[in-house]
């Protein structure tokens, strides 16, 4: 099991897991997840399995992937190994929920099914307001009437399109500045209809809902293959070839250990009333060309790397198109109501994240 064979996991989830009050309330709990086959779907599935292996042991698991992006191996072992973990190659915006066995029974459900990576959204826009508005909506139809704990639904901080300086770091009331025209739209927009639907969904059938809205998490569990920036570096580092930078450099984001971020995840899922929370990390926020020297020395340090950062145009054209200049969250909410208090540092995380992948050998 990827937690069995891993240092860098199983500290992470002993973090998580000291972080969670109330992780009581998992065990013999039953839990629908969308997306497993992602970046958070693994880190989901695998944190709850590690903490059953160590005494709170959730009754089921059911995991819900297209595997549009592929089907990655640890599904299937994870599944073998712990047989109240079951997975199913379902697409939540068109396939019968009610085909899945137990479903009804789901006590918490969370709504990760949506590609992130924006190299693939754009690939794939259609499907991606599919999954964020139909796959949705499909799922809240079916539990409006069932007798749920907990229903959390995976928004993103790219509701906030490009704030202006005034709202940087960025409060949840911000309300955005984003394009309803152009290659990102299909998922912020998306993600604002998907927020909205939670909102009424909450008011008309009293829903114990509760949104998020993730800023720039990175780790283990994290595809290299991803094109995401933080994956792209690890990537460049486990191959030892220079680090490529498709803009200018310049652009500036917080980045969020897994670790927080799952913490943040699980209290947003117990927390008891609708709310909507930012869940990142609010500082450092660093430029490109700065994460970029800090993969290079991170990889230095652990691999002895030794390639150079260069700037390069990427072949796709609209690889800049409406990309926010920046991106840092206000988190004071989630730190006042739900004790959400992220520690790693960017430094740290990006040296666990290249550990992760020397021992899982990706
Ligand atoms: N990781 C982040 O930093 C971040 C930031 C903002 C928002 N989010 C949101 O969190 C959620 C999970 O993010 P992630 O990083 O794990 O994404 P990911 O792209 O790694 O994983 C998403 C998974 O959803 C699956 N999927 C897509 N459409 C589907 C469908 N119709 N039916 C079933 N499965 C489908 C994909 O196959 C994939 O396995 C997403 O909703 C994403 O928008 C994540």
């Amino acid at each position: 099991m990827a937690f069995r064979k891993s240092r860098v996991l199983k500290e992470d989830y002993d973090y998580v897991w000291e972080n969670i009050e109330n992780k009581g309330n998992i065990e013999g709990s039953v839990f629908l997840i969308t997306g497993i086959a992602g970046f958070l779907g693994f880190n989901f599935a695998n944190s709850l399995c590690y903490l059953a292996e160590n005494g709170i042991k959730p009754r089921i698991i059911i995991g819900l992937d297209n595997f549009i992006l592929g089907n990655p191996p640890w599904i299937e072992k994870l599944a073998k190994e712990f047989p109240f973990f079951r997975f199913f190659d379902y697409n939540i915006a068109k396939d019968e929920l009610g085909s899945i066995p137990n479903v009804e029974k789901a006590d918490y459900i969370v709504h990760l099914a949506s590609i992130a990576s924006p190299s693939f959204y754009r690939k794939y826009p259609i499907e991606t307001i599919d999954a964020n508005v139909w796959g949705l909506r499909k799922l809240l139809d079916f539990y409006r009437d069932k007798k749920i704990r907990s229903f959390l639904f995976f928004s993103s901080s790219e509701i906030y399109g490009d704030p202006p300086v005034e709202f940087i770091p960025t409060p949840e009331d911000y309300r955005g500045n984003v394009s309803s025209i152009g290659p990102r739209a299909c998922y912020d927009e998306a993600k604002r209809l998907g927020e909205t639907l939670c909102y009424f969904f909450n008011k008309v059938y009293s829903m114990p809902i509760k949104v998020v809205r993730p800023f720039n998490n990175y780790g283990p569990g994290l595809s290299v293959t991803d094109k995401r920036v933080v994956a792209d570096f690890a990537s460049s580092i486990k191959n030892n070839e220079d680090i490529v930078i498709h803009s200018d450099g310049s652009p500036t984001r917080t980045f969020c250990y897994v670790s927080d971020a799952i913490s943040g995840y699980f209290k947003c899922l117990m927390y008891d009333r609708f709310d909507v929370f930012n869940i990142g990390i609010d500082r450092p926020e660093i430029s490109i060309r700065s994460l970029a020297t800090i993969y290079k020395d991170a990889g230095n340090e652990l691999l002895d790397y030794r390639g150079s950062i260069i700037l390069e145009p990427s072949k796709d054209r609209d690889y800049l198109a409406h990309n926010p200049r920046r991106r840092c969250p206000d988190i004071s909410k989630a730190r006042r109501l739900l004790k959400y208090d992220p520690k790693v540092q960017v430094y740290e995380g990006v040296k666990r994240y290249l550990r992760y992948l020397g021992e899982a050998n990706l």
